[in-house]
């Protein structure tokens, strides 16, 4: 028959009793240095033990036991009571639970410490004199990962939880290299995320070069609608999602022709009409992406010339069925566009913008956001 065979860096004490010194001092010798111990990283008794037992005799023995094979880390208890709270705090690698105990037993603890677990599972060493089938299938049921029977074989106490531990470290460690993959893939998810937004950036910044020599539009309209977000009461995490995606409510803009977007004068109702289409080509540019930034810039695009009274365009939608991102980024948009120069038209002063666009709330404006507006900073939102 086979001996078992230790597992790698863990002796059994029968096999650590056997060692011989290699040299014998000599009584006149220097007192010989007290080696260090020196542990292998994969040496299983390093690891949390909790044993509990109603029988201070057992929790004696055990502890005995395994102090001898070298664990260091080793607490007990003799009040089932206390196994729940002595988990949570103490956090075993390993419990070495008895099954009949003043209750809770250890069917019951076994099946409450197995409720609230949400990480990796704590292997249940269960210590049980009581070795029916009925007993073992039971106990398996709820979550128990192996048994001992009283009373206890000593080299198989140390070969059951030597077992459980190195199955315990190794879990451990893939759930370690599972939280590691996991950031690294986020990580990368938010590369990837901003360098798509910064494209779509600078592509609305082609956009925009052609009708505004400065640049500076899209930029100044995503702070004001983000400052007006604010003042409305939005949420952190929407303002920066509002200013990201304000930032691309024109982009669409690079489908239009020189010839209708940079005409000095009126445009044609042809000509406005393909004018409009930005807002669906933009939609379009932006549509179908996971991303939360992305979903909102497409709902922009899409809804920044919706009017209030649903005279706007491209769908004529009205009142709060033009989304609430829409109806800031319009306010802003109108603003910055009013009180700035453009091919077809001068630049406004900021008081008789305000004025002009007073006199809009409730066919153009959303009254809401306009009662906002009148707390912005104005003469900063039009410098930008
Ligand atoms: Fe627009
Ligand atoms: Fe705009």
């Amino acid at each position: 028959m086979q001996t078992a065979q230790p597992l790698k860096g863990f002796e059994c004490a029968t096999e650590a009793r056997s060692m011989q010194p290699v040299h014998a001092y000599e009584p006149d010798d220097p007192a010989p240095p007290k080696p260090e111990p020196i542990r292998d990283p994969d040496d299983v008794r390093s690891m949390r033990v909790l044993i509990a037992d109603d029988a201070p005799f057992n929790v004696a023995l055990l502890s005995r036991l395994l102090a001898d094979w070298g664990f260091d880390d080793v607490r007990s208890t003799t009040d089932s009571s206390d196994v729940e709270s002595l988990v949570e705090s103490y956090r075993p690698d390993i419990i070495m639970l008895d099954l009949q105990m003043p209750a809770p037993d250890g069917f019951e603890l076994t099946h409450r410490l197995r409720a609230r677990e949400t990480d990796t599972p704590v292997p249940i060493l269960m210590l049980t004199a009581d070795t029916t089938i009925e007993t073992r299938r039971r106990a398996l049921a709820l979550g128990v990962s192996d048994f001992l029977s009283k009373p206890f074989d000593h080299e198989e106490v140390c070969l059951r939880a030597s077992n459980l531990l190195r199955t315990r470290q190794l879990e451990l460690r893939l759930a370690e290299q599972n939280a590691e993959l996991e950031a690294f893939a986020t990580r990368r998810t938010v590369a990837l995320e901003e360098a798509r937004i910064d494209m779509l950036r600078h592509l609305a910044r082609v956009a925009e070069h052609r009708d505004d020599d400065t640049q500076q539009h899209n930029g100044r309209v995503a702070r004001s609608a983000a400052a007006l977000g604010e003042i409305l009461g939005l949420a952190p995490d929407a303002l920066e999602l509002l200013q990201y995606a304000a930032e691309l409510h024109d982009i669409g803009k690079v489908a239009i022709p020189d010839s209708i977007l940079l005409k000095p004068g009126k445009l044609t109702p042809e000509e406005f009409d393909v004018m409009k289409t930005h807002t669906t080509a933009g939609a379009a540019m932006l549509a179908d992406s996971a991303s939360p930034h992305l979903q909102m810039a497409a709902t922009i695009a899409l809804s920044h010339h919706e009017r209030w009274d649903g005279n706007g365009y491209p769908h004529g939608l009205s009142g709060r069925a033009i989304p609430v991102e829409a109806r800031i980024v319009m306010v802003a948009d109108v603003f910055d566009a009013l009180t700035h120069e453009r091919p077809y038209k001068d630049a406004m002063d900021v008081p008789d913008a305000i004025t002009l666009m007073r006199d809009q709330t409730g066919s153009f404006f959303d009254p809401w956001v306009m009662a906002g507006f009148e707390h912005l900073d104005h003469e900063q939102a039009a410098r930008g």
